[in-house]
């Protein structure tokens, strides 16, 4: 089974790249910025990455970007990914990236999109692999902000998929951007939102409502709600679930108690994520091999969460073919 998951052409749709993040390239771009670190080794970095919740964890998240300030860590930072997820097996992810949390520290946007952007450009032509970029913004954030940087991203909305929503969800409610989301649809941008992590189910129904989009991430939380159970699998909304995520953000207590397979069993559209595998113990591979340990899933599991994923993916026609 390992190798069948392995050799599975994987498509993952929610990943932040800053998220992927190895505390080795972390420890090279400090050298390389002249920045102090918290940790005495890439060992004591890893052994610090213990969480009690979301919040613990963006806590050190927002701490290790802080070696990114030049284009070039940002393409080496996408380039590590890329490559280890190429390895792995995955040939397509949509991207995740928080431009306000490198604003903030006053790196530019210009500084976070050409490196990207790069990455993406050399991935697509020498790797058969695609890239989909998703601007997602903060929530913990003021809603006036995310939209003034969205109006300052105007040069590069032709290269960006889609917006999303991350960060803290306890007591932020997608009803918060519904100008923020409603601006990107007047761009033609596609939106998605984190949604039913930590915050209730009613989150979910917000952000199909309210913001209008087009795939949850994560979602697991939607089973406190039957009604919401059904109107998902009634529109085969995607959740882009993120097991080993949710089970070191302490979401589940073990993997074996994991929603996922009652989500299949309900009929919903499932696809599987890594969510920021730096900090969660492991790529896409490690995901998969995980829930083929925990739940016993069969190969034609693992083809239709593939399936499922390959629909939904922010590519061309031509590239969905290729992939299918
Ligand atoms: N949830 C919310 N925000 C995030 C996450 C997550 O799992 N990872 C990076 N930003
Ligand atoms: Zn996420």
């Amino acid at each position: 089974m390992h190798d069948f998951l392995r050799q599975l052409p994987k498509v993952e749709l929610h990943l932040h790249i800053e998220g992927s993040l190895e505390p080795e390239l972390m420890f090279a771009l400090a050298q390389r910025n002249n920045i102090d670190l918290p940790y005495a080794s890439a060992q004591e970095a890893k052994e610090a990455y213990d969480f009690n919740d979301l919040q613990a964890f963006l806590d050190l998240y927002f701490q290790g970007m802080n070696v990114l300030r030049h284009e070039e860590d940002f393409y080496d930072l996408a380039m590590d990914y890329f490559h280890r997820a190429r390895r792995e097996g995955v040939v397509h992810v949509d991207m995740h990236f928080d431009p306000q949390a490198h604003l903030q520290r006053g790196v530019p946007l210009e500084v976070v999109m050409g490196g990207l952007l790069k990455a993406k450009q050399e991935a697509e032509e020498s790797m058969d692999f695609s890239v989909g970029m998703i601007m997602a913004f903060l929530r913990d954030r003021p809603a006036e902000e995310a939209l003034h940087v969205l109006e300052q991203a105007a040069p590069y909305w032709k290269f960006i998929d889609a917006i999303g929503l991350d960060s803290a969800e306890r007591d932020h409610p997608p009803s918060e951007f519904k100008t923020l989301f409603a601006r990107a649809k007047e761009i033609g941008l596609v939106r998605v939102a984190h949604a039913g992590e930590e915050g209730p189910a009613d989150y979910i129904i917000q952000a199909l409502d309210l913001l209008g989009v087009e795939r949850i991430d994560h979602g697991v939380r939607c089973l406190e709600n039957p009604d919401l159970v059904e109107r998902l699998r009634r529109e085969q909304v995607v959740l882009t679930v993120c097991p080993l995520s949710n089970v070191c953000l302490k979401v589940v207590d073990d993997l074996r108690e994991h929603p996922l397979p009652t989500l299949l069993q309900k009929g919903l559209n499932v696809t599987i994520s890594s969510d920021d595998p730096a900090y969660f113990g492991g790529g896409m591979l490690a995901n998969h091999v995980a829930c083929a340990d925990a739940f016993g899933w069969s190969e034609d599991v693992f083809v239709q969460l593939t399936r499922n994923a390959i629909d939904a993916a922010f590519v061309s026609a031509d590239r969905r073919a290729d992939l299918l």
